[in-house]
């Protein structure tokens, strides 16, 4: 996935995204880092098809997606987990996992696909009749990845996977993460815990003031000090 001078915004006078450019390269896990506010959310829901593009292009496998309808990305092998209400609360977690999978018509391909989850995520499996809302948080990013998994996407957004989990839980979840890149997946994560975010990732962006500021390969952007710098003033940093 190629975004290239990337200009969206909400509003007619304000743009949040600046020009920001950013590569994800086939089997790469991917993370965009950036402080509340920079923008992250936003980047992530404007590939999406989510924010319309005012400017600058996306490539997807080399075809111009920029503009394609929201609902249209699962068919270009494009899936996405919001940052939040990404789980019908009230569905079961097998209800959940076959909506994902809405695209697909043959009952026996959905089945394969939930057993396939099930495979991945055990904890799944076992509270399969459970209404998704009565998890723990770790178990709904799970049933959210998973959900996601089940359109068969080449390429996977994850809007802050760790957003309220135990420092133990990031942990699980990251490690699943790679687990689904291992089975063939491109990443694009964006983040604001830095540390747990890197160490899963092989490359990574800071985003601030609508651009990226500072890239490069996961272990050198931990110790980089600029990366900190453009945290100044927020919690959740590299301390
Ligand atoms: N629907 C919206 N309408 C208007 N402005 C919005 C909307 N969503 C976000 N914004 C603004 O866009 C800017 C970037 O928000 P965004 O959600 O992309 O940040 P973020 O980096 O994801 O932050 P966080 O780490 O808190 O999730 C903020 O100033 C925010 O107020
Ligand atoms: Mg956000």
């Amino acid at each position: 996935m190629r975004v290239r001078e990337l200009v969206a915004g909400y509003t007619p006078e304000v743009d949040i995204l600046r020009g920001v450019g950013i590569e994800v390269g086939r089997g790469e896990i991917v993370t965009v880092l950036g402080p509340n506010g920079a923008g992250k959310s936003t980047l992530i829901k404007t590939i999406a098809g989510l924010v319309a593009v005012r400017a600058g292009s996306v490539q997807l496998f080399g075809e111009d997606i920029a503009g394609v309808a929201a609902h249209l990305m699962v068919q270009r092998g494009l899936a996405y987990v919001p940052q939040t209400d990404n789980i019908f609360a009230r569905l079961s977690i097998e209800e959940n996992l076959e909506m994902g999978a809405y695209i697909q018509s043959d009952r026996a391909e959905i089945r394969r696909g939930v057993e396939r989850m099930f495979g991945l995520f055990p904890r799944l499996r076992e509270r399969r009749n459970q209404p998704a809302g009565t998890l723990s948080g770790g178990e709904r990013q799970m049933v959210a990845v998973a959900r996601a998994l089940m359109a068969n996407p080449k390429v996977l957004m994850l809007d802050e996977p760790s957003a309220g989990l135990s420092p133990k839980l990031v942990g699980v979840v990251f490690g699943k993460v790679r687990e689904v890149r291992d089975m063939g997946v491109t990443i694009l994560i964006v983040e604001q815990n830095a540390k747990a975010a890197l160490a899963i990732s092989d490359r990574g962006y800071v985003l601030a003031e609508g651009r990226e500021q500072v890239s490069g390969n996961a272990r050198d952007l931990l110790e980089n000090p600029e990366v900190g710098q453009l945290y100044l003033g927020v919690r959740r940093g590299l301390s």
